[in-house]
């Protein structure tokens, strides 16, 4: 078994192989490095621009609403197996949520209650169009960003939102 480390939400996998995904943050296996390798973006201090803290602001808000959001998704789930994806999706989000804190040097807020429908099929489309925003709005929060932490951090979160789409289709 060996030791490695994810380079966007710094959180060790131990395993005989790399993953494809990040278990915690979803991150592509690109950004998961041997341990003694890895470079975490949470370690590299760089003084953020104003920009950078608009979108890293933005950016919590939007994975806390998320987080409540599939929580709530998962309490209305009609199959354990859906129950368990949206609560991984949601233990995703908060992690994203986690990670722009840490480059913000900010603390994680309250999380507030989350609203979803009552069927299925209507939340998986209110999850698409909830992982579209997210993907777009990263792919050009990256553009905006001129630190290469955060570009880094959003060109890895616009891949997970992207690959959380591929996910929820799979349901459709
Ligand atoms: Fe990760
Ligand atoms: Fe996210």
């Amino acid at each position: 078994m060996k030791t490695y480390i994810c380079e966007i939400c710094g959180d060790a996998y131990l395993g005989e192989e790399r993953p494809s995904e990040c278990p915690f943050c979803g991150s592509r296996s690109a950004f998961i490095k041997d341990g003694n390798a890895a470079n975490p973006i949470t370690l590299m201090s760089e003084e953020l621009s104003d920009v950078s803290k608009k979108n890293l602001e933005a950016t919590l808000e939007l994975e806390i609403h998320a987080n409540a959001v599939y929580l709530c998704m998962a309490e209305k789930a009609g199959t354990y197996e859906i129950k368990a994806m949206y609560k991984r999706l949601a233990k995703v989000e908060l992690e994203h949520a986690n990670i722009a804190c840490k480059l913000m040097k900010s603390y994680l807020p309250q999380v507030g209650e989350g609203f979803c429908n009552d069927e299925d099929a209507e939340n998986f489309a209110e999850t698409i169009k909830l992982e579209e925003n997210a993907t777009s709005l990263y792919a050009q929060f990256a553009k905006d960003a001129t630190e290469k932490n955060v570009k880094i951090f959003f060109t890895a979160l616009s891949q997970v939102e992207a690959d959380h789409i591929k996910l929820i289709k799979n349901y459709l």
